[in-house]
């Protein structure tokens, strides 16, 4: 048994070390024994299959080892459906083997043989690389370039009838589009989204939501310099170097209009969230130095908005706007900090060791343009404390539940949501691209100076606000999600 368990992962191995890696499978058997060997054996063959196509030395190398691995298995009483099943997919020869009719077979072996096999299609390291997904259960897909046709994004793993509130998602969108103050870049784009897919009269069908929004102010002009010169501190050196070729007009992907996607996407999840109970609201806290003062209990996004640096403390708001207007009169820029409350997210969300849910979020905050540092609850400030002082201690509230005496842990304990509002802090840089001479080189080092023109934000932190909702979002609901599917 273990000699045929040796060599049915002998096999595997050496198949996925042939395999396209993107298009690798992995299989997970548990309760070994013959019958599933024989399922490692074929399942590769299957797989080999799909890729025959473009690899046929490969596949006639794996086909022969394959099948001498399958006939040699002597000891295995292979059931008669399983030969057929053989047959049929040696007729079928090179042909288009769909991953539905793998699932079909994963099915039939598991039935047929009291087998449990756990599988799972590996995205692909071409996706992954890509590195335009985020999320595992509800998941979205950004596409686009800044000065292109379109944005967009697809979402998948919504629900099916829910009721989908569109109005709010174009509020969403609204609050990140440019132009909206005369704090922010002077680009006018109305933003509207259109949905094109997995919604039918206002509900959701459970199938992907395809949404795109028009680019309409595109004004590639503005971007001579930087097609001449590489801006210090942006993506355009970062982006030649790997690509080899860039959109260079608007930034193209670099470009904080992408995050427009997310916020669509993110406004999805927050109506999903809503449904749990769960509200995220952010602010700025900080711009340049200028700190607020701000309670994360009680401050809400009607708070928030109610000026145009979005920040809930009215007195350091005016401070803050006035820092930013000398700035942009200086034609250069400022950072911040903007910080993020999620309520009641319920104990158990996250998925410890990797997954952990403090990891993934400063994963999808790390992600958004600009973003230098995250901090969950106490953060560097908690290094300065003793474990006396930091530690947050237990009490029994007056329903019956656990809660804590003081929050420094952020909501998490161990990559896991503890019941207590999650808290995170977001720091964002000066805008690089400012409207000074600076120095730089060209594409082949040759030293000049650069001065840009164009629409610029000279602080980025007003519009980054549900951007950074929209990413806890994103990855509060897939927690939540995977939590529910651990527990069904
Ligand atoms: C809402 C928002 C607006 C932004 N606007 C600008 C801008 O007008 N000009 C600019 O140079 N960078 C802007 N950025 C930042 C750039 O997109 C970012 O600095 C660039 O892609 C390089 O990435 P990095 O700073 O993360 O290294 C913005 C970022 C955000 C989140």
């Amino acid at each position: 048994m273990l000699e045929h368990r040796h060599r049915a992962l002998e096999v595997l191995a050496a198949q996925q070390h042939l395999a396209e890696e993107s298009e690798a499978l992995a299989v997970r058997a548990i309760d070994l024994h013959d019958a599933q060997e024989l399922a490692l054996r074929l399942f590769p063959l299957v797989h080999r299959r799909e890729r025959a196509r473009e690899h046929d030395a490969t596949f006639e190398a794996v086909r022969g080892r394959l099948e001498a691995e399958v006939a040699d298995l002597d000891r295995v009483a292979r059931p008669a459906e399983c030969e057929i099943r053989l047959a049929e997919i040696d007729e079928r020869g090179r042909s288009w083997i769909t991953a539905n009719q793998i699932d079909q077979l994963l099915d039939f072996l598991s039935r047929g043989t009291a087998i449990r096999i756990d599988h799972q299609r590996v995205q692909g390291n071409m996706a992954q690389a890509m590195g335009s997904t985020c999320g595992v259960l509800f998941r979205i897909a950004t596409f686009g370039e800044s000065h292109g046709p379109a944005i967009g994004v697809v979402v998948e793993g919504v629900p099916a009838r829910l009721p989908l509130d569109v109005e709010a998602i174009q509020a969403e969108l609204d609050r990140r589009k440019p132009g909206q103050s005369r704090l922010v870049s002077q680009r006018k784009e109305s933003d509207q989204v259109e949905i094109l897919s997995g919604v039918l009269d206002g509900v959701t069908l459970g199938t992907p939501i395809g949404m795109v929004i028009r680019n309409q102010d595109a004004r590639s002009k503005d971007y001579e310099e930087v097609a001449r010169a590489y801006r210090p501190s942006h993506a355009d050196y970062t982006y030649d170097a790997k690509y080899g070729v860039r959109a260079i007009a608007g930034g193209g992907r670099a470009s904080a209009r992408e995050t427009a996607s997310r916020v669509a996407g993110g406004a999805i999840a927050q109506q999903v969230l809503a449904r749990f109970g769960v509200s995220i609201v952010a602010w700025v806290d900080e711009v340049a130095g200028i700190t607020a003062s701000v309670d994360d209990r009680t401050v809400t996004r009607a708070d928030v908005d109610t000026n145009d640096i979005r920040c809930p403390d009215a007195a350091v708001a005016t401070q803050m706007i006035e820092r930013v207007e000398r700035a942009r009169k200086d034609g250069d820029s400022v950072g911040g900090v903007i910080r993020c409350v999620a309520r009641g997210v319920p104990p158990g969300w996250g998925e410890p060791v990797f997954d952990r849910l403090d990891a993934d979020l400063a994963k999808a905050m790390m992600s958004i343009p600009a973003v230098k540092g995250i901090e969950i609850g106490s953060g560097f400030a908690g290094t300065k404390m003793t474990g006396s002082e930091h530690n947050d201690l237990f009490e029994r509230r007056a329903a019956g539940s656990i809660g804590t005496r003081t929050n420094h842990s952020g909501g998490i304990q161990g990559g896991i949501s503890n019941g207590e509002a999650v808290t995170i802090r977001v720091a964002f840089k000066p805008t690089a691209t400012i409207m000074q001479p600076q120095e730089t080189v060209d594409a082949d080092g040759n030293p000049t100076v650069l001065k840009p023109k164009g629409r610029h934000d000279p602080c980025v932190l007003p519009r980054a606000v549900p951007i950074v909702e929209a990413m806890a979002a994103l990855v509060l609901v897939d927690h939540m999600m995977r939590q529910r599917a651990r527990t069904l």
